[in-house]
């Protein structure tokens, strides 16, 4: 099984960026504990705080893998070009926010993206990564 988690913007600072909200765990430090908890999943990472690199990305292996794990960080919120990429392409999507976006600014209440995907984890931290590959490997 091949799966991508796709982070978008300022999800490269995670360790950083409010400890509070997001943790203070780096996503790669995540990543390899992923990894190595996962074996027999052919498991890649790509983070862009470009939206047109994520549109490229979503392109480039939305015909090819088994399942995309997307946190498209703020783009979430105001994109279109994003939600009709996942719209275009034929591997599932599974929506990641790391915090609970219903419970802050309303602005963050609104995905574009959630229609198009087969389902969203939001507000179990950075475990939401985890649940969303359990996900792919029990469909
Ligand atoms: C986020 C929530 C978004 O509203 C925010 O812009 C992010 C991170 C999350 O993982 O909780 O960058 O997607």
């Amino acid at each position: 099984m091949k799966l991508l988690i796709i982070n978008g913007p300022n999800l490269n600072l995670l360790g950083k960026r409010e400890p509070e909200i997001y943790g203070s765990l780096t996503f790669e430090q995540y990543f390899d504990e992923l990894k190595i908890k996962y074996p027999i999943i052919d498991l890649e990472y790509f983070q862009s705080n470009i939206e047109g690199e994520l549109i490229n990305k979503l392109h480039e292996v939305g015909f090819l893998y088994d399942g995309i794990i997307l946190n498209a960080g703020a783009y979430t919120h105001t994109s279109i070009a994003i939600a009709d990429a996942i719209a275009a392409i034929k591997t599932p999507v599974i929506e990641v926010h790391i915090s609970n976006v219903h419970a802050r600014e309303e602005f963050r209440h609104h995905s574009y993206l959630s229609k198009n995907c087969a389902g969203i984890i939001v507000g179990f931290g950075i475990d939401g990564y985890r649940l969303a590959v359990e996900s792919f490997l029990k469909a």
